[in-house]
C-alpha cells in the first residue's frame, strides 16, 4: 500500500502566523524515513500552493480570509481526491485546521458513510454566524457537516461530507456556546477530558471504534496537535492545558493500527515558531508512526 503525502501550508483560517511551516517541520522530523522504515512506499506530493494575503483581512467580513481559504481547500480537495482514485492512502500534513474542510472534501465522495475521529482540544464546531474569533479554523467540523457558509460547505461541489452519527470528536476541553448546542442538537459523540480521565483512552478507543467499525465504509483521522497536552506538543497556536497525554495519544494511535479502521490521515497546526526545537513535529511523526503500525512491524 501506498502512503501519499501532501503538505498545506496554510496559515489563514487563524492570526498566528507560522503554522504555514507545519509541512516543512514534519518533513524535517522525518516523517518520510519513519514510513518507509515500516515498509511502505511513500510519495511526497509536494505543498499545495496557498495564496497570500495582501493586506489585513477585512473587518467586514465575518469569516476571516474566506476567498483564499477555500481557494486553497478547493486545490487540496482535488489532490486528494486524485490519491483515492489511484487508491493510496491519503496523509495530510498541515496547516491550520481550515484544510480539513478540504481534505474532507476530497475524501469523502468516495464512500457512502464516511466516519471521523476528530482528536482535538476543541470541536471546530463553529459556523460563521456562532464563531467568537471569525477564525475558519475554528469551523471545519461543522462546514462538514453542512453547517455554515455555503462557500465552505458546498466546497468541491458537494455538501454535507459528513453525517453527525458518523462522528467522533475526543479530547474537547475547550467549547463555545454554539459548539455545544450543535453537539446536542446533532447528537454528535463527543469524549471530553472529563471522559478520558474517568474512562481511560484504552476504554474511550476501544468504543469510539466499536462505535463506527460497522456503520461506516472508511474512517478519516484528523488529528489537531492541540488535543495532545501543551507539555508534549507546544508548538500550537491555540494551546488549552489538561489535555492528552503524549503516552494516551500513542494508545490511541496503535488501537487505530490494530482496527484497521482508518483509511486516511490528517496531522495539523504543528506551529514551528511556538515549539521547542522542534518538538511538536517530532510528537506528530512518532504518533504516526504508531498509527501506521510501528508496534505490530
Ligand atoms: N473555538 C475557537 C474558535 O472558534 C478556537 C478554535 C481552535 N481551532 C483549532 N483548529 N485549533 O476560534
Ligand atoms: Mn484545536
Ligand atoms: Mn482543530
Ligand atoms: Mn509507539
Amino acid at each position: 500500500k501506498k502512503i501519499s503525502l501532501v503538505g498545506v501550508p496554510m496559515d489563514l483560517g487563524q492570526t498566528r502566523r507560522g503554522v504555514d511551516m507545519g509541512p516543512s517541520a514534519i518533513r524535517y522530523a522525518g516523517v518520510i524515513e519513519r514510513l518507509e522504515h515500516l515498509k511502505y512506499d511513500v510519495e511526497d506530493n509536494g505543498d499545495i500552493i496557498i495564496g497570500r494575503a495582501e493586506r489585513l483581512h477585512n473587518p467586514n467580513e465575518r469569516l476571516k480570509n474566506l476567498k483564499l481559504v477555500a481557494e486553497g481547500n478547493e486545490k487540496l480537495a482535488e489532490k486528494v481526491d486524485k490519491i483515492l482514485e489511484n487508491g493510496d492512502f491519503p496523509l495530510v500534513l498541515g496547516g491550520d485546521h481550515s484544510i480539513a474542510i478540504g481534505t474532507l472534501a476530497g475524501v469523502a465522495k468516495h464512500y457512502s458513510n464516511l466516519g471521523v475521529i476528530w482528536y482535538d482540544a476543541h470541536g471546530d464546531l463553529n459556523t460563521e454566524e456562532t464563531s467568537p474569533s471569525g477564525n475558519i479554523h475554528g469551523t471545519p467540523l461543522a462546514a462538514s457537516l453542512g453547517f455554515g457558509n455555503p462557500v465552505l460547505t458546498n466546497l468541491h461541489g458537494y455538501g454535507p461530507k459528513i453525517k453527525p452519527e458518523n462522528v467522533v470528536v475526543i479530547g474537547a476541553r475547550a467549547l463555545d456556546e454554539g459548539e455545544k448546542e450543535l453537539i446536542k442538537e446533532q447528537g454528535i459523540k463527543v469524549y471530553t477530558m472529563h471522559e478520558i480521565d474517568r474512562l481511560g483512552m484504552a476504554k474511550v478507543m476501544e468504543e469510539a471504534i466499536s462505535y463506527l467499525k460497522d456503520k461506516t465504509d472508511g474512517v478519516h483521522l484528523s488529528l489537531d496537535l492541540d488535543g495532545l497536552d501543551p507539555i508534549d506538543a507546544p508548538g500550537v497556536g491555540t494551546p488549552v492545558m489538561g489535555g492528552i497525554s503524549y503516552r494516551e495519544s500513542h494508545l490511541a494511535m496503535e488501537m487505530l493500527a490494530e482496527s484497521e479502521i482508518i483509511t486516511s490521515a490528517e496531522f495539523v497546526e504543528v506551529n514551528p515558531i511556538l515549539d521547542e526545537r522542534n518538538r511538536t513535529a517530532k510528537v506528530a511523526v512518532a504518533l504516526m508512526g504508531s498509527l501506521f503500525g510501528e508496534k505490530l512491524a
